[in-house]
């Protein structure tokens, strides 16, 4: 009798201890630095595991199989030899235990270089807040994109508050979005002054340590080597982010208008072939909303000292946060001052088919600058609000912006928390 309850006692015992030594996964997946070939998957596990992947066209057919014996928490795994624009369902987990594949969880990878395909992407700007306004603005785009998913994600600072650490990642970032995108589209974020936590040291902040960036051309853009600032080619529009927060061993900024990232962005515009460029960051150029361009030093050098560069290359768009409110400019040229000094006749460079519809003729158009930072924080109003350049403001309603991007039309939607298109504009070439 005795024996036999040993016995027992060892087994419940020994169950236990296999219970308590499984890893459990607690966080991701998440998909990082994905190409038309390839992609990277990352996950984090409570204790050190091996990793492994299982990946397929088929959601009951997983036949590719990438194993990592490896003893880690941090999960990076990359699976390659894939075929461009294509849905694979994955799984993720250790030699012993393997995650349940589900619909929701896929990685597409991107469009082949030079492709033609459509492409849609999501911008969200100063989200990771924890409010009620980031789950409605996500909610929204959940219901937005239900019928046509977005294939990419960019991101435009202040990604999780207050100060970029790991817990708040966990707890306003990816506890938020786990579901619904991070485990299925391919994100190619920007930081801000929160995430590196006050500080211009890229040593530094969990930011660079989270996210895998594609900084050796793997998507065409000119290889960075560095992880703040990168660019891709994303079906026709070429995308390029960079860090307003990073100081340089050197000393320099990019709002100096010299320097290592300086020199790249020039470089990456310049050798830019595809028809539609969207370079986005952190802090404005123009905002009156919670953050003030015509008095705060960075926004003030970053519009006259970067700006040029945007006109010189005819890029499309700039897209900003750090502002927690949504503002549109008109397409612009020249108007390096501060708001009181633009003059419509002067700046505005477009060719208006019918409201908010541009098309764009054989001497281009302005750019167009958007702050899009109203992602989870909300609201602010500097003297002046609207300003003189706006198309289009609002302070009132959070948002996040759609773009739907072919060879020859851009079309841009500004989604607000409760669903409505609050904004929207075209832009054909
Ligand atoms: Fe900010």
């Amino acid at each position: 009798m005795m024996h036999t309850m040993l016995k027992t006692l060892g087994f419940v015992f020994l169950c236990h201890l296999i219970l308590a030594q499984s890893p459990q996964i607690i966080r991701g997946p998440y998909l990082q630095s994905v190409t038309p070939n390839s992609g990277i998957i990352r996950w984090r596990t409570d204790i050190p595991s091996s990793s492994q992947v299982f990946l397929g066209e088929n959601l009951s057919n997983l036949q590719l199989k990438v194993i990592d014996n490896q003893q880690v928490t941090e999960h990076v795994v990359t699976v390659s030899h894939l075929k461009p624009n294509k849905k694979y369902f994955y799984s993720i987990g250790d030699l012993k235990n393997m995650s349940t594949a589900s619909e929701n969880r896929y990685l597409k990878t991107a469009p082949a270089l030079g492709s033609k395909a459509s492409v849609r992407i999501w911008a969200l700007g100063d989200f990771g807040s924890g409010s009620a306004n980031q789950k409605a603005v996500l909610k929204s785009i959940v219901s937005f994109t239900e019928t046509k998913r977005p294939d990419a994600w960019i991101w435009l600072g202040d990604n999780a508050y207050s100060n970029g650490k790991e817990e708040e990642y966990q707890a306003r970032v990816f506890d938020i979005y786990q579901n619904d995108f991070f485990q299925n589209l391919n994100l190619y974020p920007a930081p801000g002054n929160h995430d590196y936590g006050g500080k211009h040291d890229p040593s530094l902040p969990p930011y660079f340590k989270i996210f895998s960036m594609p900084v050796n051309g793997e998507l065409g853009g000119l290889p960075s080597g560095v992880p703040s600032y990168y660019s891709v080619n994303y079906g026709q529009v070429h995308l390029v982010s960079i860090d307003t927060e990073l100081i340089e061993p050197s000393g320099l900024q990019l709002v100096s208008g010299k320097g290592l990232q300086y020199e790249w962005l020039e470089r990456d515009l310049k050798a830019n072939k595809l028809p539609w460029v969207i370079v986005y960051f952190h802090k404005p150029p123009y905002s009156k909303g919670s953050h003030d361009s015509d008095t705060e030093s960075d926004m003030k050098l970053m519009r006259e000292n970067v700006n040029p560069l945007f006109e010189k290359f005819k890029v499309d768009l700039v897209l900003a946060g750090h502002s927690h409110v949504y503002e549109r400019t008109h397409p612009m040229r020249g108007h390096f001052g501060i708001n009181s000094s633009f003059d419509a006749s002067k700046h505005v460079f477009a060719n208006t088919k019918a409201p908010n519809h541009y098309v764009v003729g054989k001497d281009g158009q302005g750019v167009i600058y958007v702050v899009n930072g109203s992602g989870g924080q909300l609201g602010g109003q500097k003297a002046e609000w609207p300003m003189k350049s706006s198309v289009y403001s609002n302070n009132k309603d959070g948002g996040s912006m759609i773009f739907d991007i072919s060879q020859h039309r851009f079309e841009a939607h500004w989604v607000s928390s409760a669903g409505d298109v609050k904004d929207h504009f075209i832009i054909e070439k």
